[in-house]
């Protein structure tokens, strides 16, 4: 089970830090945005952040061109046909990812290996939609993906066990640490982070503390390196507030409850640091 060439769909905050990864590892990556204005986007920011590698003297100049030419984008989902790995990095919903999956199936080879990055949703249940249900795992990286160095790889009961090895050896060619989960929601971060946060929001709520005198307390007091809410802004409000629908849901626990105050800011379109505000502004 070879894995040359990697196919990433979604070059938003993730998927742009995913194809980055794979491509410094030394696969052939081909990332798939909707439309060419959010792939330039996406292609600009691993740029970027080679760039930055490269002023700070952690990388040459070659090593950034190297890295980009195994770097390539499409809009056509008929261009991942040749990818030995998919790792789908699209928005936090179930039928936007069963719509793609679908497709790719009708592209991709009986042997592709499908991989969610999803934070909450059931890999079962996208793999039992997909023509290869014993070929899909969950590949679930952590932001900023170039610097954390975890990566969740996880399995359905449906997952063939050395489809999983593959998986798992993969992100260790990555350069990560893989931790192995089966597929209950939220795996095992999100499961135990994603009511923390939600606690600081209904924390603010319940008027405990400011955002930053409740950034400060979790960072000094408990030794995080970040406050629940500088996290939060930098996840992304909507993102989180998915996961935490998605938790609410399986496990109908009151930890898992969005709170109102999240919901709203979500709705104003204050989602954190990509939309240049949040709990904080930026
Ligand atoms: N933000 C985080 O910290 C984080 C961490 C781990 C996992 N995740 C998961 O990663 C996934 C993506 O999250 P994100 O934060 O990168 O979101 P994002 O909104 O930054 O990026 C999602 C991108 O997917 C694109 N997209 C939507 N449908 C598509 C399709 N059919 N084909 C190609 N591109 C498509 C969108 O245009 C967008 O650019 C989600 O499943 C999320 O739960 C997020």
């Amino acid at each position: 089970m070879q894995i040359k060439k990697v196919g990433v769909v979604g070059c938003g905050l993730m998927g742009s830090g995913i194809a980055q990864v794979c491509a410094e590892a030394g696969y052939e990556v081909l990332v798939r945005e909707v439309a060419q204005d959010l792939l330039d986007k996406g292609l600009k920011r691993i740029g970027g952040f080679l760039q930055k590698g490269v002023e700070k003297g952690k990388l040459t100049a070659e090593r950034k061109a190297e890295v980009l030419g195994r770097l390539k984008g499409t809009t056509k989902v008929e261009d991942l046909g040749g990818c030995d790995l998919v790792i789908e990095v699209v928005t936090e919903n179930l039928a936007v990812k069963r719509e793609l999956f679908q497709a790719l199936d009708g592209v991709c080879g009986q042997d592709t290996i499908y991989a969610s990055n999803t934070s909450s949703l059931s890999v079962t249940e996208m793999a039992a939609t997909t023509a290869r249900p014993t070929r899909f795992v969950g590949l679930h990286f952590f932001n900023p993906v170039p610097l954390m160095k975890l990566v969740e790889v996880v399995r359905s009961p449906l997952t063939d066990p050395a489809v999983f090895e593959a998986a798992y050896a993969f992100g260790r060619s990555l350069g990560k640490v893989p931790v192995k989960a089966t597929d209950k929601t939220g795996f095992i971060v999100n499961r135990l982070l994603v009511p923390y946060l939600l606690d600081a929001v209904r924390a603010l709520e319940n008027g405990v503390g400011s955002v930053p005198d409740i950034d400060e307390g979790m960072k000094l007091g408990c030794g995080y390196p970040m406050g629940p809410f500088t996290l939060l802004d930098f996840v992304g409000l909507d993102t989180t507030y998915f996961i935490a629908n998605i938790l609410f849901e399986e496990f109908r626990e009151t930890r898992f409850a969005p709170p109102p105050l999240l919901k709203r800011m979500v709705l104003a379109g204050h989602l954190g640091k990509k939309s240049g505000r949040g709990f904080y502004t930026y």
